[in-house]
């Protein structure tokens, strides 16, 4: 019984992404990018000490930068190279594969920093690893503002 409401709760949440990816792709694109950045803001917090250490919560951080990885490369169609304030550059829809490729290493590393870390050591280091990505595509795949 339980099980059933979870998986209807799951079902309904993919609707509302994929209603949210048809209506307004750079804004769901935007979101995914605005949750990436408060992940990392609590793994960094972290990092520096400004906030405990908690191996649940930086794990789930960097869960959620997967997620959201998972879902970026599917909020590109052709159809938002332009408008929403979008600061994705057109060389995007050009070379949308290696594009795809920058999203999938973002994602894989992640994934593997939600498996590594264990302790402080560690959690620098993954968030070493997964902060190349970020400013890595931003560089080759963002317009400065
Ligand atoms: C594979 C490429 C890629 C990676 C990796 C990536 N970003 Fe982005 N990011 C983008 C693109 C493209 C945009 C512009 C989206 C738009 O305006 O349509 C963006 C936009 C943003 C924005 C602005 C969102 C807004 O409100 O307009 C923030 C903040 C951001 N990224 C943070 C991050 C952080 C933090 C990371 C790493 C944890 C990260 N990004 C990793 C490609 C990437």
């Amino acid at each position: 019984m339980v099980k059933h409401v979870v998986v209807a709760i799951g079902a309904l949440a993919i609707a509302a992404t994929a209603v949210i990816a048809q209506g307004d792709p750079i804004a769901a694109r935007q979101a995914v990018m605005k949750d990436n950045s408060a992940q990392a803001r609590t793994v960094r917090e972290m990092a520096e000490g400004k906030r405990p250490f908690d191996a649940a919560a930086a794990k789930k951080a960097f869960a959620s930068m997967a997620d959201g990885a998972n879902k970026f490369s599917g909020l590109f169609p052709d159809n938002s190279k332009t408008g929403g304030n979008t600061k994705a550059l057109p060389v995007i829809w050009e070379k949308k594969a290696d594009f795809n490729a920058a999203i999938a290493k973002f994602g894989k590393d992640a994934k593997d920093a939600e498996a590594k870390v264990k302790d402080l050591d560690t959690l620098k280091a993954a968030l070493g690893e997964v902060g190349k990505n970020c400013g890595g595509c931003h560089n080759a795949w963002r317009a400065k503002s």
